[in-house]
């Protein structure tokens, strides 16, 4: 198993009794999924995704990447939430969150259309001069207001650099059938990638949204697969002496039970920074609603705990954290002898960082549970492809049984609409004047 729940230092706050107290919970979720007639039932595509995926699409990916990899310098990868964080998290985890500065093969890759910052475009625009460059548009809808207004702009960058051929250097990841990004790359000529109906955008790195551009900075997506299928076979059994996951998902509801209402994911690898961003957006997007759930937060160690770590250690009760301990790091260095000493670290001669840092999360996880913050640690060998495919499923599956637990709709996310509403609003779209009125009406 790529990843192991390591629970031994959660004894002083969940007793054994509690866990399998949850079994009858468990399982009535477990139903629900299998049974497909939990709530939001049309979104579970993603769950025998790892088998079933669609071959001759996933050869495509491969196609199409080999030849951004070819005749591009530069990959832009325009999308938002589910349609942007998932593809991210891969590359940093799995090459570096230096990718775009370290020497390499494959073509740098900027991620735009995930904030409505003119700077922040303006910046990729300004990276892009006199390069070769692809695009790849990912939206499932076609309509969110971000990623688009992003391609309008990549556009006609693009119609100017290269005229007709542009087309060939636009890659349209989106809804299959419905929806107006597929009838205008239809129209235009774009090479399309399908995003499954059952499948949300939170839950679609696995499919090509996640793939093309991890495939592009040169990660095997075939392995990615492979250790997704692991884990979907791994993880199906409904019982919580032996599927992790269930444990997981069971675990963190006790906790929340108890007034732990928030969840810090923990990482001592700068590399997960993004990969925490997703899990946050998995979490938070599927568990908060009607007024419950469990606020996912993360922090990377040992930075965070020169920030964050006194109110972790000391503030307000109120949280728990699920540690990720990645046991072999993919580089190392060993700490040499230094005659000055004049930090008073020769004692650490010999020792290699890697060691340091799990001493550091070794001495965090007992100072952090005895001052009464539980600690759940996912053990995780090492970072590779397989196991990041085993971690996504993992995370999917316990978010999903975790929903169900609660008794929401994991697979939703009406409360999205609100900020969207009063944005149109505000700035005028027709179809929305008397809401223009009410809340000019509130700013005065
Ligand atoms: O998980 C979700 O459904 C959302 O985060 C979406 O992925 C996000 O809003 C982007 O939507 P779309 O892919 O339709 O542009």
């Amino acid at each position: 198993m790529a990843v192991k729940l390591q629970t031994k230092y959660l004894e002083p706050f969940v007793r054994e009794h509690e866990l399998f107290g949850m079994q009858h919970e468990v399982e009535a979720a477990h139903k629900l999924l299998e049974e497909k007639n939990g709530l939001g039932n049309d979104y579970l595509g993603w769950l025998y995704l790892p088998r079933d995926y669609d071959k001759e699409e996933f050869a495509r990916i491969q196609a199409a990447a080999k030849q951004i990899q070819k005749d591009s310098d530069v990959l832009v990868v325009i999308g938002i939430g589910g349609s942007y964080l998932g593809a991210r998290a891969a590359i940093e985890l799995l090459t570096s969150p230096m990718y775009n500065l370290l020497p390499k093969q494959t073509p740098n890759i900027y991620f735009a259309g995930n904030s409505i910052s003119p700077t922040a475009l303006q910046e990729i625009l300004q990276l892009c001069e006199g390069k070769d460059v692809s695009l790849n548009v990912i939206s499932k809808s076609g309509t969110t207001t971000e990623p688009a207004l992003a391609f309008r702009i990549f556009r006609e960058f693009m119609q100017k650099k290269y005229g007709e051929d542009a087309k060939k250097r636009i890659y349209v990841t989106t809804d299959k059938a419905r929806g107006t990004l597929k009838k205008f790359s239809d129209e235009q000529g774009y090479q399309t990638f399908v995003i499954p109906d059952d499948v949300g955008g939170r839950y679609s790195v696995l499919t090509a949204v996640g793939l093309l551009p991890i495939a592009v900075a040169g990660v095997d997506i075939e392995q990615i697969m492979q250790g997704a299928q692991n884990a979907m076979e791994n993880l199906s059994v409904c019982d919580l002496g032996i599927n992790d996951c269930y444990r997981y998902a069971a675990l963190r509801n006790i906790l929340g039970r108890k007034g732990k209402s928030i969840e810090l994911l923990v990482s001592y690898e700068p590399a997960f920074t993004l990969m925490n961003e997703w899990y946050k957006q998995l979490f938070g997007e599927s568990e908060g609603k009607d007024h419950k759930g469990i606020f996912p937060a993360s922090v990377v160690f040992s930075t965070d705990l020169h920030s964050m770590g006194q109110f972790i250690q000391d503030g307000s009760r109120i949280l728990f954290e699920t540690v990720v301990d990645i046991k072999r790091p993919k580089r190392d260095l060993t700490v040499k002898e230094d005659p000055s000493n004049v930090d008073g670290l020769n004692f650490l001669t010999g020792m290699q960082m890697s060691y340091i840092n799990q001493k550091a999360m070794q001495g965090t996880i007992l100072a952090h549970t005895e001052g009464g913050t539980p600690n759940l640690v996912l053990e995780i060998e090492e970072m590779n492809p397989f196991a990041f495919g085993y971690l996504v499923y993992f995370f999917e599956k316990a978010c999903a049984i975790s929903g169900y637990l609660s008794g929401i709709n994991p697979f939703d996310q009406p409360g999205v609409e609100g900020y969207k509403t009063n944005m149109f609003a505000l700035l005028g779209k027709p179809g929305y004047e008397d809401k223009q009125q009410q809340l000019l009406e509130k700013l005065k």
